[in-house]
């Protein structure tokens, strides 16, 4: 028991929502999860999570009594102390976030409340739009009146908060319960005191700014690190070209705190839900502002190049992928999530089989994702897929028998196992492109690999 625990709603059971809603539960308050999706609210309220995360489905069974999932918003917000959004904010093809989720579900809590209660934006959402979710909700309240709530006669009142969230797949329970620090944003002392209470029990750092500063926060942390991984993937390229090693240059880089040693890694670009949108929405922002963000266009434009900079090697060795066969290892944007998005696998498989490879591709857990987007063919010649063919195998090893090269996409545990003397074992050619420089180089040339990362000598 927590000295103020308070009813909480949730809307939307995506990484954030669902995390954010059983993290509050495990402290102690009582979470409503809503979301429009009857399959994902079914499978929950069975215990299991709709997303593979590590811990979740533990923290959901051990909390089972504080949580409730369902599809009836209006059960969840009219009683609500506090309502957390946290929809999704799809990039649209200009770049810009789109926000009609949101929309919809502050039309949703403006007609459903029924006493006092504070909407909190956990979403990733542009700066200002904080602003617009309270002149939504105040377009949408009853007109007959008497809930006039945010005009003088107000009877309830609802207040609109920013509290970014900052937890990364793969690690979102132990981020979001260990963060170093929670963003209030808010011109609201009440709101404010709200959230406070809300996050006393988590006894983590709290930083209290305006809504605005809040909202940019958020982008300018990822961007930030969208920025430091296409600079050091910028060195890495560099790197190659003057015989330097970019895994030494960042150890060293890192020992010094002003730079930190974490995000430093070069590979084969970023991918993922956040940092490809989030830095696309904060250029887009500027623009609508008259401004140029220069930096973030150009960790844009590094991270394109570098999801295929692997493929144009091997294309330039091979001449043509036609008729070979290749083992790809890892299709998930990074390990611990079966998550597609932006994967730099869904810029290279096409490429393979537009040329005519024969794919063999292995992940864990992204198969299934993989699959949806690129159904399992091993006959020739179809349209779709242009000449090549793709079969997914249960191990690297099965990948790995017979490829005449193999790519690595994703540093999953599973193929960091596979040792060097393996390539040479079971491929027919042991060419290897690792896009995450899982392996010493030296290890590999040593059993006879020939051997491609990114950023080091051959
Ligand atoms: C990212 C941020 O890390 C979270 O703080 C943030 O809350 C989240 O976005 C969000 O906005 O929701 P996430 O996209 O889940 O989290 O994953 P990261 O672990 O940050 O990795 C992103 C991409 O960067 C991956 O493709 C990863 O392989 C790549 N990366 C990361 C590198 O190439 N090098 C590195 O050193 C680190």
């Amino acid at each position: 028991t927590i000295p103020h625990p308070l009813n909480i709603a949730v809307a939307g059971t995506g990484y954030v929502g669902l995390v954010s809603g059983v993290c509050m539960a495990h402290r102690g308050h009582h979470v409503t999860c809503v979301d429009v999706d009857v399959k994902k609210v079914t499978m929950m309220q069975q215990g299991i999570s709709p997303i593979y995360e590590q811990d979740l489905e533990e923290l959901m069974y051990l909390n089972k009594e504080r949580i409730t999932y369902t599809t009836d918003y209006k059960s969840a917000y009219k009683n609500a102390e506090a309502i957390f959004i946290g929809v999704g904010t799809p990039e649209q093809p200009d770049g810009s976030a789109d926000l009609s989720y949101i929309a919809t579900v502050a039309r949703q809590i403006a007609e459903t409340v029924e006493k006092d209660c504070l909407v909190v934006v956990k979403s990733t959402v542009p700066v200002g739009t904080n602003d617009k979710v309270e002149q939504f909700i105040k377009d949408f309240l009853p007109r007959d009146g008497e809930n006039d709530i945010l005009g003088k006669h107000k009877q309830i009142k609802i207040e609109v908060a920013s509290n970014p969230e900052f937890l990364a797949q793969g690690t979102a329970v132990r981020d979001t319960l260990e963060a170093p620090r929670i963003i209030i944003g808010t011109n609201s002392k009440t709101a404010e005191e709200t959230l406070k209470k809300i996050y006393e029990p988590f006894g983590l750092p709290i930083v209290s700014v305006s809504r605005r500063s809040a909202e940019m926060v958020k982008y300018a942390s990822n961007d930030f690190l969208a920025l430091k991984i296409s600079y050091m993937n910028d060195i890495a390229n560099l790197c190659e070209l003057v015989g330097a090693d970019i895994q030494d240059v960042s150890v060293g880089m890192g020992f010094d705190s002003r730079i930190g040693s974490k995000f430093l890694n070069a590979g084969i670009g970023y991918g993922g839900s956040c940092f490809p949108k989030d830095t696309k929405a904060l250029e887009y922002l500027a623009k609508q502002n008259g401004y140029e963000l220069r930096t973030v266009k150009a960790a844009i434009d590094v991270n394109k190049d570098q999801k295929i900079v692997l493929y144009k090697k091997a294309r330039k060795r091979l001449i043509t992928f036609n008729g070979l066969k290749v083992a790809v290892l890892g299709l998930a944007f990074k390990p611990g999530t079966d998550d597609l998005r932006e994967a730099p696998s869904l810029e290279n498989v096409p490429l393979l089989l537009e040329q005519g490879a024969d794919v063999y591709a292995y992940d864990p857990v992204g198969v299934d994702n993989f699959k949806k987007r690129f159904p399992e063919t091993m006959t020739e010649s179809l349209g779709r897929h242009g000449k090549g063919s793709i079969r997914y195998v249960e191990s690297p090893e099965e990948a790995l028998e017979g490829a005449n090269v193999c790519f690595i996409f994703t540093e999953w545990g599973e193929v960091k196992d596979v040792k060097p003397e393996e390539y040479v074992r079971l491929m027919r050619t042991p060419l290897v492109y690792d896009g995450r420089n899982i392996y010493c180089v030296e290890d590999m040339k040593k059993v006879g690999v020939e051997y491609y990362s990114i950023g080091r000598k051959q």
